[in-house]
């Protein structure tokens, strides 16, 4: 693995490169220095008073060893049979789990045969589709199978509904017995539905730390027990993320990536009217980081009120793109249409597989080209291009660079944006921790469903106007 720092080049959005009405003037971007220094001083402060407990998450010992011990138990007791890993969870529960495996483990994890996968198949059970979760027991063997249900609340309708079907699927076929023993729960250390449901049945369990939002939560055990099952290098992930911790640490915004990117993307929202933030990996292995960032940036920074009550509709709405499919899709409008988003390339430099273009069919002009090429080169070539495009449009870009995309490259990007987003919030004066606009709809289903406390919601729906058809066609 190769332990190097990732690296963060923000050239492309200065006015004198890309010369377009969104460039940002170096001055501009310097009158953000003392506000900077303010945010960073908040921060410290927080900090060391424990209260952005997210930011501790590479060095807690405690939960990593309970992650492995955990882990190491099940593979005991089980052996061969532990075959599948089930987790069911949503939002912050599932995304940051998913985009560890989707980047750390083979693209096909799950269909490569035993002897070379090594370590269980990781499925996820995010959405309440009737359909995917009976493709489920389709193909879950119940002997062979682990259940992680993560729920820091313990309460949410849709893990939890998920969860039900799931055990009762399984005990039907094993028993409660040996359901219990194949059950890992990860949720508040003391309370919840969860938790006491946990303890009462004797299940295995693993805390979302105190204080730690599920979109902040992925180095914790609620990241770290699949990518652990599925045997990637979780002390390697914490291990980067600590080195990001001492790069973010530094004062100086200008040269802590965490902070100039929060600045950045604050300016041309504020300023600019840069209202769309785009993070494009040129790698299918860190799609899913993309989509792990939407959540962190859409939940943290999506905000009707600021600090102080006042009404600030803030956020930029976080778009996830995947080079080279979406020069495809979305590059014309990048590139060609309005002046309001800014975009990320991830680039990775050392991927792990270096395949030769076959030299094929060189009669023909149109494809003679490629022939003694690398598909490497090819990706790197479409990436630089793709940039050079989005400049000469005088479109903002942004490259982030990952030596190589193992565990601590990742630890590194995802520590980052982190830190990004909880600087972002004082940019904005707005809470980048609390999510009220999800719990809004989460209240109106449990009226709807009936559950006790919730009879003010079900009458808001009921009573609401009813559609008008003739709009219906
Ligand atoms: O980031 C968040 O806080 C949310 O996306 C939650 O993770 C999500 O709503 C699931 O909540 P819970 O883990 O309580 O089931």
């Amino acid at each position: 693995m190769l332990k190097k720092a990732i690296t963060f080049d923000y050239n492309n959005i200065l006015e004198e490169r890309i010369g377009s009405p969104v460039g940002i003037d170096y001055e501009e971007l310097i009158s953000y220095k003392k506000k900077s220094l303010e945010i960073h001083t908040l921060l410290s402060s927080k900090r060391e008073k424990g209260s952005l407990p997210f930011y501790e998450l590479p060095y807690q010992a405690d939960e990593v060893s309970a992650v492995k011990k955990t882990a190491d138990s099940l593979k005991d007791e089980m052996g061969k049979r532990f075959e599948n890993l089930l987790v069911i969870g949503i939002g912050g529960s599932s995304l940051g789990g998913i985009a560890l495996l989707k980047a750390l483990t083979h693209p096909f994890y799950n269909e490569l045969p035993q002897t070379a996968r090594k370590t269980p198949r990781v499925y996820y059970a995010e959405n309440i589709d009737p359909d995917e979760i009976k493709g489920l027991f389709d193909i879950l063997d119940p002997e062979k199978t682990v259940i992680n249900i993560i729920s820091k609340s313990g309460t949410t309708a849709e893990p939890m509904a998920n969860f039900l079907l799931l055990q009762k699927f399984l005990s039907e076929k094993i028993g409660d017995d040996n359901f219990n023993r194949r059950v890992v729960a990860t949720t508040d250390a003391d309370q919840g539905t969860l938790r006491e449901i946990a303890n009462a049945q004797g299940w295995r369990t693993l805390k979302v730390p105190e204080g730690i939002g599920g979109r902040f939560s992925v180095l914790s055990p609620v990241g770290l027990f699949p990518a652990y099952i599925a045997g990637i290098d979780t002390d390697a992930l914490l291990e980067g993320a600590a080195l990001m911790d001492s790069v973010c640490s530094t004062q100086d915004f200008l040269k802590n990536p965490a902070y100039i990117n929060a600045v950045i993307h604050y300016h041309l929202h504020t300023r600019k009217g840069v209202n769309m933030a785009v993070l494009m990996p040129y790698s299918t292995a860190l799609g899913e980081i993309s989509g792990w960032y939407r959540q962190l940036l859409a939940e943290s920074l999506g905000k009707k009120y600021g600090l102080t009550g006042e009404v600030v509709y803030a956020g930029q709405t976080p778009i996830k793109s995947v080079g080279a499919v979406d020069q495809h899709s979305q590059i014309q409008l990048y590139r060609e249409g309005p002046f309001d988003k800014i975009i990320t390339v991830l680039g990775v430099e050392n991927f792990n597989n270096f395949l030769n273009i076959p030299s094929m069919y060189t009669q023909y002009e149109g494809l003679s080209y490629l022939g003694g090429h690398t598909l490497n080169e090819l990706f790197e070539v479409e990436k630089k291009a793709t940039i050079l495009a989005l400049v000469k449009s005088g479109r903002p870009n942004i490259e982030i660079a990952l030596p190589e995309i193992n565990p601590y490259t990742i630890g590194q990007l995802l520590y980052m944006y982190e830190v990004q987003t909880v600087f972002a919030g004082h940019l904005y004066s707005i809470n980048s921790l609390d999510q009220p606009g999800v719990e809004a709809g989460k209240q109106y289903t449990y009226g709807m469903l009936g559950r006790d406390g919730f009879e003010e919601k079900k009458k808001e729906v009921e009573q609401f106007p009813a559609k008008d058809k003739k709009y219906i066609l």
